[in-house]
């Protein structure tokens, strides 16, 4: 049977925009709700409607859990307006096209003021989401005007965040209540700042601060007891940060909540139990609390009776104050800072780093410290880079430390500017003396450190495990990536979700033979379609990845954030038990070696076809190696993973596979196969030595394929010359090197072009990785006419590898854009 096609238009506009189709979801212009009424998220999640809070008589517009017997309020909208003893009053959209509550005598108690476009103000409406999100939107388009996740009130949801705009210092916070009976915004709020880190904060200061944010995607822990993870998500650019709270997709209920005495709490729903359960509250211990020891203190969270302390240097400001347990006057230097050559560092490990660092930017370990040395003002210096970090942080100090909380479990290494004087007698290895002889061991400590870090900050919030309880069982992870705009890339943050196992097993038909795409080096691929009719192609990792679940998730999140129109889309993930399933966009056209090397469908490649397929791959290939976030190699780069989508458009799969199945397998074994004969550089083949020069090589040899139509077989040390390249060269030599064209689509061919395109295929395949050009010169050659190029090298491979390589390449081999616009200008 046939649905008509109209009706199958308005079924997927029912199924989308759901609540638009019926009422209950939704309120629009004119309509009103009152008294007992409410309005239910389309999956009956979350309700909105009038309430009376504890014993209160007031009513209030709110949001609580549908499914939870006991009333859980989420979000309250006219707080510091009540309908006083039980009055009634309404919530409607009004005719300005705001959200409004209005008490009986049609007082706006509440609105969500915001100013409307006339056109739109009858078309307005409000929706609740089963986020627990009331939007505004025009009913014509999905762009939320207003929504209630940006006016936080004392619950964080999954989704939400808390943010501050860097430029104009507005932001998202959440309020607690003034008590159980009175939302009204109480004493506390949660907030992010400038140095980018939570806070709750009273009027009379700071109460509570995290650490600063070391660089990581995401903060988070897997909670053991239901199974589920959530993660604290940093983002930021220059205009603003966001901190977002999620959560693993099919978990229960949970939030975070600001509660009227400042502590913030993780509560989750526990059905079996049928109550909320607090997995962790904060502050917790003594040293949680802000500047506990005073200025320039330490509070040292391993001392049961002393906990303060003056750092080496430091005394106390008031002696008698502070033996008397009066830590609030903290501690001075023994010997002022001169600002000369006499100046060290005293590292100190594991330490919550102090409150307002300042930030730096994207510089080294050494630059960051010279950067604390040139300023005379600047007292301590840390530094952060870890492995899938969005960005490596040197933070700086001036004046005093405030919140300086050490054997802090996952705290960084804080390096504490001292005169040398005080150094003496420290131990050499926390001893940093501004010597050229220290720089060394500095540089050494400071790796083995990061190392350590990575291990240890896997599953902490707040730098705590807060469960302790049950196995590592089946987990299932999601990650919100909302990453600012990669260079070059799309423009909009993909989302990266995670799917269970059973959802893989119905959308693959059980990973049935019928689906299945092929096969490769990490696993098998085969085609899903996702409930909501998304075709999706699966990827079923081998099992022997060799990696823990948090490097796994790291590599994930990276991955995800590579993105550029000629790579593949990485949709989501799967991870439960061994099973590490990645989920990539679904190309119809499959993979270019089908077409390619297929006799009876090579000619639908014409040349134009393919030479547009030579600019994706090259344009995605630059993207990895210098445009991304992270460079990456994808040492497998071969016909079989170039894609093609409905509009011959080719992308880039597989890459950063070699990532995530660990650097150092380099032999070719078929379990972990990590290049492919034919493609790989003879360094690569012979010594395992791969740089991005190796996947040049890779391309010129694709590049050749491409134009030919055959396919490049042989291997070192067996073959001398790949056969087709050396194929290449012999016409090259003999000027006739447009006769490698395939003859079947030789009519639709540009012979320059085509020329232009082999010439470049032998520029890459050069022996020594040092004659090859870069991508970016690879671009820059193919798409100027009036380029011209550097002769190629005859593509002769030694089968004994040179020992000890020191090329010294002639100025005539090296590629750099600079030089080939440099030939480019002398008269022709
Ligand atoms: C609330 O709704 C119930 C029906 O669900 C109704 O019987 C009751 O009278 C309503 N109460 C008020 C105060 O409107
Ligand atoms: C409400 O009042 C009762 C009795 O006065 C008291 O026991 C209860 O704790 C109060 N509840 C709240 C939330 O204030
Ligand atoms: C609420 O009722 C109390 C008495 O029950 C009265 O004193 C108070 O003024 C009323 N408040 C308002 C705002 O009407
Ligand atoms: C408020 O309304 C509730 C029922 O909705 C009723 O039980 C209560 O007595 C009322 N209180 C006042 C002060 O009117
Ligand atoms: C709406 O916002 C304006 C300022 O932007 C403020 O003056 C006004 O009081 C607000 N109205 C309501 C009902 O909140
Ligand atoms: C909105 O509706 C009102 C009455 O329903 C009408 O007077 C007004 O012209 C409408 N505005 C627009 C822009 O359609
Ligand atoms: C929304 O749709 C209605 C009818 O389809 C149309 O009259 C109106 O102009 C649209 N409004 C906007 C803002 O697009
Ligand atoms: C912060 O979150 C908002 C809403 O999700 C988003 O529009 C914005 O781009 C984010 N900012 C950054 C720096 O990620
Ligand atoms: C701090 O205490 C923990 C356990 O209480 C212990 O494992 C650790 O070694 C202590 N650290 C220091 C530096 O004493
Ligand atoms: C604590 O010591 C400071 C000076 O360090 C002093 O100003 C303050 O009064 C003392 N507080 C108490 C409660 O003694
Ligand atoms: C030292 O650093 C502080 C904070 O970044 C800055 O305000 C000050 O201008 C710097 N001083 C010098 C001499 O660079
Ligand atoms: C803390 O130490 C710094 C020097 O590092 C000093 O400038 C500052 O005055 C000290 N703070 C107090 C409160 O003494």
């Amino acid at each position: 049977m046939v649905w008509p096609s109209p009706l199958i238009s308005l079924f997927i506009l029912c199924s989308s925009l759901l609540p638009l189709c019926s009422g209950k979801y939704r309120i629009t212009a004119g309509e009103t709700i009152s008294g007992n009424h409410t309005i239910i998220s389309a999956g009956e999640t979350f309700a909105l409607g009038f309430f009376s809070p504890g014993n209160s008589t007031n009513r209030y517009l709110g949001i609580w859990y549908n499914n939870i017997p006991q009333q859980t309020v989420v979000w309250v909208a006219n707080r510091e307006a009540p309908l006083f003893n039980n009055s009634s009053g309404v919530f409607t959209v009004a005719d300005d096209g705001n959200l409004m509550v209005l008490d009986g005598s049609k007082k706006v108690l509440w609105s969500s003021n915001i100013s409307v476009a006339d056109v739109d103000k009858n078309n307005t409406i409000g929706l609740l989401m089963d986020s627990g999100n009331l939007v505004l939107r025009n009913s014509n388009n999905t762009a939320d005007l207003w929504q209630s996740f940006d006016y936080p009130s004392d619950t964080i949801l999954p989704g939400m965040r808390v943010s501050l705009n860097l430029k104009t210092g507005q932001s998202i916070h959440a309020t607690s209540w003034i008590s159980e009976d009175d939302p009204a915004p109480g004493e506390f709020n949660l907030a992010i700042d400038g140095s980018l880190q939570l806070l709750t904060r009273r009027s009379s200061g700071t109460y509570w601060r995290s650490e600063t944010w070391d660089g990581r995607l995401s903060v988070g822990a897997l909670e053991n007891i239901n199974n589920y993870a959530f993660y604290l998500t940093y983002t930021v650019n220059d205009e603003e940060a966001n901190v977002t709270f999620s959560l693993s997709r099919d978990s229960m209920p949970a939030m975070f909540k600001l509660d009227r005495s400042g502590q913030i709490e993780l509560l989750s729903w526990f059905e079996s139990e049928n109550q909320w359960k607090l997995l962790s509250s904060i502050p917790e211990e003594a040293c949680d609390f802000f500047n506990q020891c005073g200025p320039n203190g330490s509070c040292d969270r391993n001392s049961s009776s002393l906990i303060c302390k003056c750092l080496e240097g430091f005394e106390p400001k008031v002696l008698t104050e502070w033996e008397k347990g009066n830590w609030s006057g903290g501690c001075v230097r023994r010997k002022k800072l001169s600002c000369d050559n006499t100046n060290g560092f005293l590292r100190f490990e594991s330490v919550k780093l102090p409150d307002q660092s300042i930030s730096m930017g994207d510089f080294s370990m050494t630059e960051c410290r010279a950067a604390c040395l040139r300023n005379c003002s600047c007292t301590a210096y840390a530094f952060s880079n870890f492995s899938g970090a969005v960005t490596t942080r040197c933070l700086n100090w001036v004046g005093d430390f405030n919140d300086f909380v050490q054997n802090y479990s996952g705290g960084h290494d804080l390096y504490v500017r001292l005169d040398s004087s005080e150094l003496v007698g420290i131990g050499e290895t926390r001893n940093v003396i501004d010597k050229n002889r220290r720089r060394v061991i500095i540089a050494v400590a400071t790796v083995a450190c990061g190392v350590l870090l990575m291990g240890a900050l896997g599953y902490f919030l707040w730098r705590r495990r807060l469960s302790k309880e049950g196995e590592e069982a089946e987990s299932i992870l999601e990650v919100n990536n909302r990453g600012s705009q990669v260079l070059g890339g799309e423009a909009n943050a993909s989302e990266l979700s995670t799917f269970s196992f059973s959802t893989i097993q119905a959308v693959t038909q059980n990973f049935s033979e019928v689906n299945k795409l092929g096969q490769g080096g990490f696993g098998s691929v085969y085609k899903g379609i996702l409930p909501d009719g998304q075709e999706v192609a699966v990827k079923r990792l081998s099992k022997k990845s060799g990696q823990g679940l948090e490097e796994f998730m790291n590599e994930i999140k990276l991955i995800a954030k590579l993105q550029h129109r000629n790579l593949v889309r990485l949709l989501g993930c799967c991870i439960q038990g061994t099973e590490k399933i990645l989920i990539y966009e679904y190309l119809p056209n499959k993979s270019l070696n089908k077409l390619l090397f297929d006799p009876t469908k090579q000619s639908d490649l014409d040349w134009c076809k393919r030479y547009n397929i030579v600019e994706g791959i090259a344009q995605g290939l630059l993207y990895l190696h210098k445009h991304s976030r992270v460079k990456v190699i994808h040492r497998d780069l071969k016909a079989s993973n170039i894609l093609l989508d409905g509009d011959m458009n080719p992308k880039i799969s597989d890459f950063g596979m070699a990532r995530m199945f660990g650097a150092n397998q380099t032999e070719a074994n078929t379990d972990r196969l990590v290049g492919t004969f034919g493609y790989m550089s003879p360094e690569y083949a012979l010594d395992g030595t791969f740089s991005e020069k190796s996947d040049v090589f890779s391309f010129g040899v694709l590049l050749l394929e491409i134009i030919s139509g055959k396919k490049n077989t042989g291997m070192y040390p067996t073959n001398q010359t790949l056969p087709l390249v050396g194929y290449a060269w012999q016409l090259w030599r003999e000027d006739r090197a447009a006769e490698l064209i395939d003859p079947s689509i030789r009519e639709t061919c540009l012979e320059n072009q085509v020329v232009k395109c082999v010439h470049v295929g032998l520029l890459c395949v050069q022996e020594d990785p040092v004659d090859r050009p870069t991508m970016s010169s690879v671009i820059f050659m193919l798409g100027n006419e009036s380029a011209i190029l550097p002769m190629p090298r005859e593509p002769l491979f030694s089968a004994v590898r040179r020992s000890a390589t020191v090329t010294s390449s002639s100025n005539l081999n090296d590629y750099s854009i600079n030089q080939v616009t440099l030939t480019m200008e002398q008269p022709r």
